[in-house]
């Protein structure tokens, strides 16, 4: 049996669990919520909801399952819930045969319709909205909040056409893409005018982004015009989609950042074959050549998959390799999940747990000391920061450098960007002390 539900939401809350872009999304749910009339709760507790859910590993995936469960008060109630996002997408009708406790599953193409699948839950249907209809989200969207974070993103690009054999975000995120130029150039200056002095533009291959023979590098030297903008990232990128002109950006547009998430997935070209990367690790590293060409000082962050099927120890080996000539300021390793409905779960010779466990300590170890190296050379330097949020202790901040690293520092205001001399670094932040504040 369900538990008792209140059926007329007066407030809300949205959880994100996933990448960038659905944080993103879940913004601008939230956005549409207020724009209802719907309140942001205070607490913990709200009458709705919205699980914003990500189906890129299984542990991701399945962990919805307790997270609704838990969702459960103790006097046997519960919030009206919402399932939105990947797991939305990819798993649909089958949330609701799988509990009771679920009564909007939502996908990441049609979330701009969720105040009618509200009043539809309120009258105690189940509704099921996983389309992807032609006409965008974007157009149904209410203009963004009159306040937002001094560092936002803003989704030019979405979808995938990539289909590497292991990803389900094709299947989940459907075809790419991209935004209109105009639609793009009105939302900075919205976030702008809101507060924004960060703008990172947000894709699955959001290099890919091309409107009316316009490219990345054209939109981000547009956006570098807006006067109240000072810094512009970029994520995710694909490697076949580094053009010439967003390399030469990075050389010739001082407020784009010097950051690169560039994901390789693997050293071993046998691997990267049957990922379906379309790139070798030799035209890999040509690339990064001509980016630190452009711009030496750049940091790169990137994405591995460990134990893909198939993988051996010299695999592993070329890995290790390609980590130790890129040289990385951050990266993110996973163990590889079969998704169902991908190419790569069906594949023979699936890599045994603790064989991904090692690979997966030593590939860290190996990262962790790129990273401390990465920051320690910052130690002794004066460099700018932006300040996002409060930090742990009264009167602290914490915000980020050009090349993304997290600071503290005792001072400065959220929004501010300032001029700090560091004077620690650790693996995974830094600690500044304030110089002169710099005109804003
Ligand atoms: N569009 C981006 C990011 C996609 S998801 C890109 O092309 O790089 C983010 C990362 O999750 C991927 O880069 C990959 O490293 C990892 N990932 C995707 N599917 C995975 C799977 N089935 N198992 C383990 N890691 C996976
Ligand atoms: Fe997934 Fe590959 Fe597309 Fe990235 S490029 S989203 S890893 S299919
Ligand atoms: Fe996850 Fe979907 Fe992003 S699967 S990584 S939330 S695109």
């Amino acid at each position: 049996m369900g538990a008792p539900v209140n059926r007329s939401p007066q407030t809300y809350r949205v959880k994100s669990f996933g990448c960038q872009m659905n944080v993103y999304d879940g913004e601008r749910m939230a956005e549409l919520l207020s724009a209802q009339g719907l309140a942001p709760a205070e607490g913990e507790d709200a009458d709705l909801v919205v699980l914003n859910t990500c189906h890129i590993r299984e542990k991701a995936a399945e962990k919805v399952y307790s997270d609704i469960g838990r969702l459960r008060r103790e006097d046997g109630t519960r919030p009206l819930v919402a399932v939105a996002g990947c797991v939305a997408q990819a798993e649909g009708a089958e949330i609701y045969r799988r509990t009771r406790d679920v009564d909007i599953v939502v996908g990441p193409q049609a979330y701009h319709r969720l105040p009618e699948l509200v009043d539809a839950a309120a009258r105690g249907s189940r509704p099921l909205d996983t389309d992807m209809p032609p006409v965008s989200k974007f157009d149904a969207l209410p203009a963004r909040a009159r306040q937002v974070r001094a560092s936002a993103f803003l989704t030019v690009q979405e979808g995938c056409d990539k289909f590497c054999t292991y990803c389900v975000v094709p299947y989940t995120r459907g075809a790419e893409v991209s935004r209109s130029w105009n639609a793009i150039m009105d939302e900075a200056k919205a976030l702008v005018d809101a507060g924004a002095r960060e703008i990172t533009l947000l894709g699955q291959n959001v290099n890919a982004w091309s409107y009316d023979g316009r490219h990345l590098h054209d939109l981000i030297e547009e956006l570098a015009k807006l006067p109240g903008l000072a810094r512009i990232r970029y994520t995710t990128s694909h490697p076949n989609d580094m053009r010439d002109g967003l390399i030469a950006a990075h050389r010739d547009i001082p407020k784009l950042m010097p950051f690169l998430h560039l994901p390789v997935q693997s050293g071993s070209d046998r691997i990267l074959k049957a990922m379906n990367r379309s790139h070798t690790s030799a035209s890999y590293l040509a690339i990064l050549d001509r980016v630190r060409d452009a711009r030496p000082d750049i940091a790169i962050s990137g994405d591995y998959i460990v134990g893909f099927p198939g993988e051996t120890d010299a695999d592993f080996e070329a890995t290790l390799e390609i980590v130790r000539r890129i040289g990385h300021s951050m990266a993110f390793s996973f163990k590889y999940s079969p998704r169902p409905g991908t190419p790569a779960a069906t594949m023979a010779e699936q890599i045994a747990p603790e064989v991904m466990d090692e690979r997966l300590q030593r590939l860290q170890a190996l990262i962790v000391e790129q990273q401390i190296a990465f920051n320690q050379r910052l130690v002794g330097r004066r460099t700018e920061v932006l300040l996002e949020r409060p930090g742990k202790y009264p009167g602290q901040l914490i915000g980020k450098s050009p090349w993304l690293q997290s600071i503290v520092v005792d001072g400065g205001a959220v929004g501010e960007l300032i001029e700090v001399d560091i004077v620690a670094a650790g693996p995974n932040s830094l600690t500044g002390v304030m110089s002169d504040r710099l005109a804003a």
